[in-house]
C-alpha cells in the first residue's frame, strides 16, 4: 500500500468545519487502501503562544476527534507529533538546506508575521515549514492529503527532499499533495472570502465539530449570503451562496450541480435549514463518539503511546539513513 502522511494541530479545543472537509473526510476513505500516518502536531502548535495548561488536552481532544471522525487507530498509524522526537531532529538537518529567501517567500509564515509584527513573531513559525517536511519525508509519504493553504508547504517538502537526494544521494521519496477540486478551501460563514481558520475574529462564521447542535443550526441561519436571491454556484459573484453549496455537497456526498439543481427556485433560508440538517446530521455522532472516548483519557493515551511506537520504527530508520548520508559519525 503506498504511505500517506498528514497532520492538524492541536490549537483549539475543537477542529472546524474546514478541517473535516479538507482533511478528516478525505482521511478516512484515504485510509483503506494507503499506509497511512495521521499526526497530532503539537511542535508545530507551539510555534505561536499556547497555554501549557491546556496544550495537552487540546492534543489528546485532537487525537479523540480524528477517531471520532472515522480514524482507525488499529489500521492507521494516529499518533502525538512530539513523542516521535525523530520529526524534531530531521527538521535540524532540513534547516541547513533551506534557503533563508526560500523559507521568507511561504505565504502563511508572511500572512502570520504580518499580523503578529515581527518582534511577536518567533523562529519556530519561519522555520514551520521545514518541521511540516520532516514529518512528511520521514515517512516516505508518496501522498500528502491536504487543503488548498497547504499546498505551498508541500512544494517546499518536494524541493527540500530532491535538493537532499542530489546532494547526498537517493534518500527520500518525492511526495505529491492530495487536493480535492471544490472543497479544498471553506470559507467563513460570515465572511465568505476568507477561509474559515481558528483564528478568525469572531466564533459565528466558524463552524465547530464539537459544538452544540444548537449552536450549528444558528451560526448557519445566519451565515452572509447576498441580495439577489437566487440559489446558484458562482464563487466571484456568490461567494457565501457558493460556499454553503459547496460545504452541502461536500458532506452529502453529492456534486455541486445536483445540490443547485435541488435547491433552484427555493429561497436562502431552505439552503440554509437543509444544510444545518446536513453538518448536524454529520456531526451529531462524531461529537458524540468523541466525548465518549474522551471520558476514558487513560485508555486514549495508551493508544497514542502505542501507535507512536509504530511510528518511531518508520521514523528512526529514515532518520539514521538522513544522517548518515550527511556524514554524521554512527553512534556504536
Ligand atoms: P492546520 O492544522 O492549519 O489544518 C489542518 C488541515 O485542515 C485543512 N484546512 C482547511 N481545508 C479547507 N478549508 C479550510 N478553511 C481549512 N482550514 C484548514 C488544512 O489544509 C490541513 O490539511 N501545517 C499543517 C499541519 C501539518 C501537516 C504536516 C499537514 C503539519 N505537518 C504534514 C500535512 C503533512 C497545518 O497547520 O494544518
Amino acid at each position: 500500500k503506498p504511505r500517506l502522511f498528514s497532520g492538524i494541530q492541536p490549537s483549539s479545543d475543537s477542529l472546524h468545519l474546514g478541517n473535516y472537509i479538507g482533511a478528516l473526510l478525505q482521511w478516512r476513505e484515504l485510509q483503506r487502501d494507503h499506509d497511512a500516518f495521521f499526526c497530532v502536531v503539537d511542535l508545530h502548535a507551539i510555534t505561536v503562544p499556547q497555554d501549557p495548561k491546556e496544550l495537552a488536552a487540546k492534543t489528546r481532544r485532537t487525537a479523540a476527534q480524528y477517531i471520532a471522525a472515522g480514524i482507525d487507530p488499529t489500521a492507521s498509524t494516529l499518533y502525538v507529533q512530539s513523542h516521535v522526537p525523530a520529526h524534531a531532529e530531521l527538521a535540524w538537518v532540513l534547516n541547513t538546506i533551506t534557503g533563508f529567501g526560500e523559507a521568507g517567500r511561504m505565504t502563511q509564515f508572511k500572512d502570520k508575521s504580518s499580523r503578529y509584527g515581527a518582534e511577536a513573531t518567533s523562529v519556530g513559525l519561519f522555520t514551520y515549514p521545514v518541521l511540516m517536511a520532516a514529518d512528511i519525508l520521514l515517512y516516505d509519504a508518496e501522498v500528502v492529503p491536504v487543503g488548498d493553504d497547504q499546498r505551498q508547504h508541500v512544494e517546499l517538502t518536494r524541493d527540500l527532499a530532491e535538493r537532499f537526494n542530489s546532494r547526498f544521494g537517493e534518500t527520500f521519496v518525492v511526495p505529491k499533495a492530495l487536493i480535492q477540486k471544490d472543497t479544498a478551501r471553506i470559507y467563513d460563514l460570515q465572511n465568505p472570502t476568507s477561509k474559515m481558520s481558528k483564528s478568525a475574529d469572531s466564533v459565528t462564521g466558524l463552524i465547530l465539530l464539537l459544538d452544540e447542535p444548537s449552536v450549528t443550526r444558528k451560526k448557519i441561519m445566519r451565515a452572509v449570503t447576498d441580495t439577489d436571491a437566487v440559489i446558484r454556484f458562482d464563487r466571484d459573484a456568490k461567494p457565501g451562496v457558493s460556499n454553503l453549496l459547496a460545504i452541502y455537497a461536500a458532506l452529502s456526498g453529492q456534486t455541486i450541480e445536483t445540490v443547485s439543481a435541488e435547491y433552484e427556485g427555493k429561497g436562502y433560508g431552505d439552503l440554509k435549514k437543509g444544510l444545518a440538517e446536513v453538518v448536524i446530521g454529520e456531526f451529531e455522532p462524531v461529537r458524540a463518539r468523541a466525548l465518549e472516548l474522551l471520558d476514558d483519557p487513560a485508555e486514549l493515551d495508551r493508544l497514542l503511546a502505542a501507535n507512536a511506537g509504530r511510528a518511531s520504527e518508520v521514523a528512526d530508520a529514515t532518520l539514521a539513513k538522513a544522517y548518515e548520508r550527511v556524514g554524521f559519525l554512527r553512534r556504536v
